[in-house]
């Protein structure tokens, strides 16, 4: 069976038997606890938390899943891939252990045929139930079925959530792959394709279990590709249909064949897995960064970049993987068609920077194998060649084997272990882990929001969390209402602040931020009184601050709108803020907008604008927002209902955020300017309504006052008459520099007219006034009217402002003699306290003792004499 066999096999299998079919969710989680989807549970965890009731019992999904933890492996292994496609069947309090195990074992022994007599299963020590489904209902001999601890059978999300046992499907491939003995002994062999997870308990960060399901329920996993493994009897994820073409692409690029050998097959497994990762993840919006998800995309981009150097491949070849990983891929999973382009834009630009930073690392790599001691790199250089150069350790090893060397890797592991905690600590930040607020918004579930419709609301609080019971006056809380008017943080736009009044005291909300699973949580301090649970609320968002964030949610439709009409369908919204008065707006474009594109956009969004054209919003079918071109951004969450905002009849997005019945209330969009963020990425940022109109009079203001300085009358005139002050200015500068030039010219005559002869060199001694600047204008002017056959120096010297200056100047063949400016001046310099440097021909001292100048001119005919005999 092919990929395509396999994951409609068992959508139907179970579909049979009263399972939803369930689209794949993104693969940036709804989960703020969760870098990237993990697994097909990851969308239903609510329903399994018991923060939202399930719309049906049963459902089974082609889950996008990406695990981060196995990207070291990936291309040492015939099984491990970051990312894949989890096939899954999920019961939410509805069926258990038994209908999973029967069903799991019809579908892999009848629905995709494997050998009953090479099945092998494990199930969780504790787990009798499982244990003895397997024995006496599937009638499994005993030795195939191997009971393990809580590492190998005890399934969590790796952060706190819904867990419980597990019971896993082991095919043996046969004696060529490994030894005999099941999967306790060797899990090439022996392998995994399907886990069965029996949801029953909490579990906290660390997998204690911490509670009761609120509903037992089944969370199945089976990776297509290991089926078709199996199915297609292969070596390897790699030979199937799946991975296959990606083989075939990077043999292609390099002219290095698959099976040549080890070192070459590992690079080839790494570019097909990770280019095909790499297009997945930005296909659902992940862009290149330094942290988080972003941090995954680009290190899997750069280890992709240096095997493909590896394997001699000089030239860009992302573009080509991602071409690869849609002609594959693109039937199933459309958003990868969609966003080609893009993401080949978004891979190349990366690659090209790596490119770079590779010969930068390459550099590093060599100075560090300079400094190495006793044939070990230090952990330092390899983590910062890691860490910095983004250089996976495997090939600073490689190339640190290549030189007979070693590296550190107690010291590396120690550092990345530094780096580990760091990221760890920076992917749960985002969990709402805070003492009580996961409890409390447990038990108060998913909050009403009728924040679209009305702005103020009698309410009742159904959590709260505080220092104490009842808060009192100044206090910090945050509370749980049912329902509000509150629009928590979400698409861009800002949460609402307002005021939340009860019999006993009011609380200021200073923000509004959503939870999984639903709630909404308001942020503030009580105002007055006190306040307590339970009790009986009237919520009222800030009207205007509301109504000027509509303002700018709205306009950030048009414009996107706009960018797409001028700029072509590439230019995306790659994030935005939208705030009271003001919006940013980030989008996809290869080079800088210029001024007058950009004045044609803030132009054509506002005739749009000005049209008044309605806004709706509606909930639809994905299927239906797709077909009616809705633009879907980052994040969305594929589910069955989304919400549509349609402006006129141009402008479809799915958002959940408020805007304006009317575009006409927006009134007017002022853009600000346009700058780079990133390669390929660029970002707008704009003023709304009232608050454009303070911006154009900050301008006017700023306008009025350079007419008056002109003295132009009016702003009309301004322009020229700047011209006209600066050429004016030009000219006058111009006359200036030459009547400054014929003023040196006739004082350097007076000058030259003073000198004496030294053995037969024209010399010039004397005192002058003028700054450092006229003083060897005027001496050079006066040493080229005395050079004669024998040479000329002009030595003049000032004292003003109590400093004494001294500048010489030398004519060329005055130097040929063997004679030098600064020499000339060395006695003279140290007489006025000072040092002195130039160049042969024209040399300056200065120096505190003013009084000594004319002392130290008198002293430059023998100086002179000295230098000339000497020479
Ligand atoms: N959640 C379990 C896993 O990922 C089963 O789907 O293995």
């Amino acid at each position: 069976m092919d990929g395509p066999q396999i994951r409609e096999r068992f959508l139907a299998f179970f579909e049979e038997r009263g399972h939803k079919r369930v689209p794949s969710s993104s693969l940036i989680p709804d989960d703020r606890s969760l870098l990237l989807t993990t697994a097909g549970m990851v969308q239903f965890k609510p329903y399994f938390l018991g923060l939202a009731d399930p719309p049906y019992p049963r459902a089974a999904s082609v889950q996008k899943s990406f695990r981060t933890t196995d990207i070291d492996n990936v291309g040492h292994t015939a099984r491990h891939l970051t990312f894949f496609e989890m096939l899954g069947n999920f019961s939410f309090g509805d069926y258990f252990k038994k209908e999973s195990i029967s069903w799991g074992w019809e579908l892999v022994t009848e629905g995709y045929g494997i050998d009953p007599d090479r099945i092998w299963v494990s199930v969780f020590e504790e787990d009798g139930e499982a244990a003895r489904i397997w024995a006496d209902e599937i009638g499994l001999s005993a030795d195939r079925i191997v009971k393990r601890g809580k590492k190998d059978n005890f399934w969590s999300m790796g952060v706190a959530g819904p867990c419980g046992p597990s019971s896993e499907i082991f095919v043996d491939r046969g004696s060529e792959f490994g030894p005999n003995g099941g999967p306790a002994v060797d899990e090439e062999r022996f392998l995994e394709i399907w886990n069965h997870v029996f949801m029953q308990y909490e579990c906290d960060d660390d997998i204690n279990v911490v509670g009761d399901l609120a509903r037992t329920g089944v969370d199945t996993g089976a990776s297509v590709e290991r089926i078709a493994v199996v199915s297609q009897n292969v070596a390897s994820v790699f030979e199937t249909d799946l991975l296959r073409p990606m083989l075939s692409a990077g043999e292609e690029l390099s002219g290095v064949s698959y099976g040549d050998g080890e070192r070459t097959d590992v690079s080839l497994r790494i570019l097909a897995d990770h280019g095909r990762a790499a297009t997945f993840l930005i296909a659902d919006g992940v862009l290149p960064s330094n942290e988080g998800r972003g941090y995954v995309l680009r290190r899997m981009l750069r280890r992709l970049v240096s095997h493909a150097r590896r394997l001699g491949i000089e030239k860009p070849l992302t573009g080509r993987l991602v071409d690869v990983t849609v002609e594959t891929l693109g039937d199933a999973y459309p958003e990868l068609r969609e966003n080609q382009e893009f993401a080949k834009q978004v891979a190349a630009s990366e690659e090209e920077r790596f490119a770079a930073t590779l010969r930068q690392g390459m550099t590093l790599f060599e100075s560090s194998k300079a400094e190495a001691k006793k044939g070990v790199l230090s952990g330092d250089a390899a983590f910062k060649l890691h860490d910095t150069h983004g250089f996976p350790v495997e090939l600073t090893m490689e190339l640190a084997a290549e030189e007979g060397l070693e590296i550190d890797r107690d010291r590396f592991e120690e550092l990345m272990q530094e780096q580990r905690t760091r990221a760890q600590a920076a992917a749960k930040k985002g969990d709402f882990a805070e003492e009580g607020l996961a409890e409390s918004v447990a038990r108060a579930g998913a909050t009403e929001f009728i924040g679209y419709e009305k702005l103020e609301a009698d309410t009742r609080i159904v959590g709260l969390i505080a220092p104490s019971e009842v808060v009192q006056e100044g206090e910090e809380v945050r509370v749980l209402l049912d329902p509000t008017p509150f629009y928590a943080e979400g698409g861009g736009q800002v949460g609402d602040t307002g005021i939340i009044r009860t019999e006993t005291g009011s609380i200021r909300v200073a923000d509004t931020q959503p939870t999984p699973g639903g709630a909404i949580v308001h942020i503030g301090v009580v105002e007055s009184g006190e306040v307590s649970d339970g009790a009986e609320a009237h919520a009222e968002v800030d009207p205007e601050r509301r109504a000027a964030t509509a303002r700018s949610h709205t306009a950030t439709h048009v414009v996107h709108w706009t960018l797409r009409h001028l700029l072509g369908e590439h230019a995306r919204q790659a994030g935005s803020l939208v705030a009271p008065g003001r919006l940013r707006f980030d989008f996809t474009h290869h080079s800088a907008v210029p001024a007058e594109q950009l004045e044609e956009a803030e132009y054509t969004a506002n005739t749009r604008l000005a049209a008044d054209d309605p806004v709706r919003a509606y909930e639809t079918t994905m299927e239906y927002a797709k077909a009616e071109g809705a633009i879907a951004l980052f994040g969305e969450k594929y589910g069955d209902l989304v919400r549509v905002v349609e402006v006129g009849d141009y402008s479809r997005e799915l958002c959940g955020g408020t805007h304006v019945p009317h575009t006409g209330k927006v009134a007017v969009v002022r853009v600000l300017g346009e700058s780079s963020i990133g390669s390929g990425l660029r970002r707008i940022e704009a003023l709304v309504g009232p608050d454009a109109l303070k911006e154009v009079n900050l301008e006017r203001r700023l306008l009025q006052e350079v007419v008056r300085e002109l003295g132009a009358g009016d702003p009309a005139a301004a322009p020229e008459r700047a011209r006209k002050l600066v050429e004016r200015l030009k000219q006058l500068e111009s006359a200036q520099g030459k009547l400054q030039k014929e003023q040196v010219s006739g004082l350097s005559e007076h000058v030259a007219a003073r000198h004496s002869v030294v053995a037969g060199v024209r010399l010039v001694n004397s005192l002058q006034e003028g700054d450092a600047d006229q003083l060897r204008a005027l001496a050079q002017e006066a040493v080229g009217r005395l050079e004669g056959e024998e040479g000329a120096a002009v030595v003049l010297g000032s004292a003003e402002d109590g400093r004494a200056l001294l500048v010489a100047a030398l004519s060329k063949n005055l130097v040929s003699r063997g004679v030098n400016a600064p020499q000339l001046l060395e006695p003279a310099a140290k007489a006025v306290g000072g040092g002195a440097g130039g160049k042969p021909t024209l040399a300056f001292a200065g120096g505190k003792n003013a009084a000594a100048v004319e002392d130290a001119l008198a002293g430059i005919p023998r100086r002179l004499e000295e230098l000339l005999e000497g020479g």
